[in-house]
């Protein structure tokens, strides 16, 4: 007999996804840098704080919708933006899709394996997400493509700082999987046919191409091409941050933020949100848990810019305690994608819905009827739980 696809929690989820993918796309996602410790402590961070709930006068209709830069969005849940290279054949589409079914904003990483033309097709409220990367030119250029494709609004992702050493040891990535590749690393491929059947019923072997890193008429370049190619671009300054949104013109999310100072510059260089996040732990490892920083950004600039946060998120009740917090919203990168290995674009949605039902229940369980009333009243925070970076 066939099991239920059907997964109760994010944590069943990634349990499957570890069955079911070559071990080198497996630790590609579960990233991480150095020690491993903020991938951890992002997690973990959340388990913490605890919840205050009511015993009575219970809300029997409960509103979790909310807006996002503008944009409508039925959960206070985005698609972080990840390359979600090798995981499905539809890759990002299959995300789109999902998200687009539950009513979610889609971030598009611009290190996608699929082309902003089709995921927009797909969902009619994409973020793009750039990198600082190229020159100034190509930079517009990759921006005026995604503002035809339909995207609505730009994600800048700037926490990045190249550390890659991870204590576990990093899978070996190749630069493109052809037949002979496949064949070299047959023993973690071999070992997962149902993986290797979902690509080998579209015919197509994963492409390790980046089509949105595509300058002029020339060819995708590979992801380490574009990867080395934003290696040699020199670090953007907060001019070019100003520069940046600028040029977009449109709804600008700046990812990445840490630190209150930053948050500051962040909003004098015009952004309309931005995400306290320290990359998902896959950067300067020991960067405190975002959940943490959250408290002290959003009281600095939380009634200047909308406060997004990501980092940790692996269930609804995550998402309740970030938005009692002050964040407006949260987006989730890992959890989807253990959705996308375990089951393709239902996968997705089954995550979408876990999320769901669990937020829900915490708004019920607190006594409100929608998640515009959630406070810090609503939860136990240890003392010093919470951290303010670069705020003296
Ligand atoms: C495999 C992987 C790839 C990622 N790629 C990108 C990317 O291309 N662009 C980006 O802005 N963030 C990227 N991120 C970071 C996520 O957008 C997000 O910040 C992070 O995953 C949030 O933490 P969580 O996975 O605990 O939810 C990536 C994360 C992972 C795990």
């Amino acid at each position: 007999m066939s099991r239920n696809p059907w997964f109760e929690s994010v944590a069943e989820a990634e349990r499957r996804a570890k069955r079911r993918l070559p071990a080198m796309v497996y630790g590609a996602l579960v990233a991480g840098s150095e020690r491993g410790r903020t991938l951890e402590t992002n997690r973990d961070a959340f388990a913490e704080l605890g919840f205050a709930p009511v015993v009575a006068g219970h809300k029997a209709d409960r509103d979790l919708a909310t807006t996002i830069m503008g944009i409508e969005s039925s959960l206070p849940v985005l698609i972080s933006p990840t390359g979600v290279q090798a995981v499905d054949p539809e890759g990002e589409v299959a995300v789109a899709r999902a998200a687009a079914n539950r009513g979610v904003i889609m971030g598009l990483s611009s290190f996608a394996s699929r082309s902003v033309e089709d995921v927009c097709a797909a969902n009619p409220n994409v973020l793009f997400q750039m990198y600082w990367c190229g020159s100034r030119e190509a930079m517009s250029e990759r921006m005026e493509r995604a503002r035809k494709a339909g995207a609505r609004g730009l994600i800048a992702t700037l926490d990045w700082s190249f550390s890659h050493g991870r204590d576990w040891g990093s899978p070996t990535i190749p630069e493109r999987i052809d037949v002979r590749t496949a064949l070299r690393l047959s023993p973690g491929v071999l070992a997962r046919p149902g993986w290797l059947w979902r690509f080998a019923r579209t015919g197509k072997l994963p492409d390790l191409t980046v089509p949105n890193m595509t300058v002029g008429d020339g060819p995708a370049p590979t992801f380490f091409g574009a990867y080395g190619e934003w290696m040699q671009t020199p670090p953007p300054t907060w001019e070019d941050v100003a520069w940046l949104r600028e040029e977009w013109g449109g709804p600008f999310l700046l990812k990445g933020v840490a630190r209150v100072d930053d948050a500051r510059r962040a909003v004098d260089a015009g952004v309309t949100a931005l995400s306290v996040s320290n990359h998902g732990g896959n950067n300067l490892d020991t960067t405190p848990a975002a959940i943490r920083l959250l408290p002290s950004v959003a009281e600095a600039v939380g009634d200047q810019v909308e406060v997004l946060l990501d980092g940790g998120v692996r269930r609804g009740g995550d998402v309740a305690k970030a938005l009692a917090l002050g964040a407006r919203a949260v987006l989730v990168g890992r959890a989807y994608l253990w959705g996308l290995a375990a089951n393709g674009q239902a996968g997705v949605e089954n995550v979408l819905d876990v999320l769901r039902g669990g937020l829900d229940s915490a708004v019920l369980g607190l006594g409100h009827s929608g998640v515009a009333e959630l406070s810090p009243a609503d939860l136990h925070v240890p003392p010093g739980f919470a951290v303010a970076l670069g705020a003296g």
